[in-house]
């Protein structure tokens, strides 16, 4: 399998099989809430997309974020820790400022992507596997156009467990990953991790710092509306 990396949203990858990271926290919340018992999270991009996305096709509850603060008037924020626990609704409709837009280009880019963070990495090691693709994209989302740390570490931490044929993005986020002694080292010198810092929201990172804890693998399956649709 030959395997490509892309550190920003700038420079999509066409490929059969997608890998898109947030890390912090977009696909770690999406992992959490599926495992939690929503049935189904509908990602996109703009606030009154997700409005009118959970008006049509409720019931539904709405999460996530700017600038990593709740959004007025959604019923949830984008920290994993809100969707631990019974779900509100089946369908979760979710819109952040990287994360959901990177899902929402990624569809456009591949016949099937998945949903990665660190909360499901074995799981979805084995769902590349068992996918079979000969070419894979692991997407990072980034922050507002630009390489960020954590997304950079997870991609390395993905690349190297799969020990694939290599370009030089992968092997350079190898390398990248090897270069921290932990996880959350690895997560927490990101800009992503400051601006959590700076909006009181520290502990989401040891959160999903967390390796391996989920074992289930998030993936589009279609479009609804204007948004992506992700289920288990
Ligand atoms: C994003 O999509 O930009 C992030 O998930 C940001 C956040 O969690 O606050």
């Amino acid at each position: 399998m030959r395997i490509h990396v892309s550190f920003t949203p700038a420079e999509p990858i066409d490929a059969p099989l997608a890998v898109v990271i947030d890390v912090l926290r977009a696909t770690s919340t999406i992992t959490q809430a599926l495992t939690s018992g929503y049935t189904r999270v509908l990602c996109c991009t703009e606030i009154e997309e997700a409005k009118a996305l959970a008006a049509e096709h409720g019931p539904a509850v709405l999460g996530g974020e700017r600038k990593c603060v709740h959004i007025p008037g959604f019923d949830f924020g984008n920290s994993p820790r809100e969707y631990l626990g019974e779900p509100a609704a089946p369908t979760l409709v979710l819109s952040t400022t990287n994360g959901t837009r990177l899902l929402v280009t990624a569809a456009a880019h591949s016949e099937r992507v998945l949903v990665a963070s660190l909360l499901n990495l074995e799981a979805l090691i084995a769902a590349v596997h068992a996918d079979g693709a000969d070419d894979l994209a692991i997407l990072c989302a980034g922050v507002r156009g630009e390489l960020c740390l954590d997304d950079a570490y997870v991609a390395g931490r993905i690349a190297e467990l799969l020990d694939g044929d290599y370009t030089d993005s992968a092997t350079a986020a190898i390398r990248l990953a090897r270069s921290f002694a932990s996880a959350e080292d690895g997560l927490s010198v990101s800009q992503s991790a400051r601006n959590l810092i700076d909006a009181n929201l520290a502990e989401d990172i040891s959160y999903c710092a967390r390796e391996s804890i989920l074992p289930v693998v998030p993936r589009l399956v279609g479009t609804v509306g204007t948004g992506v649709e992700v289920t288990l």
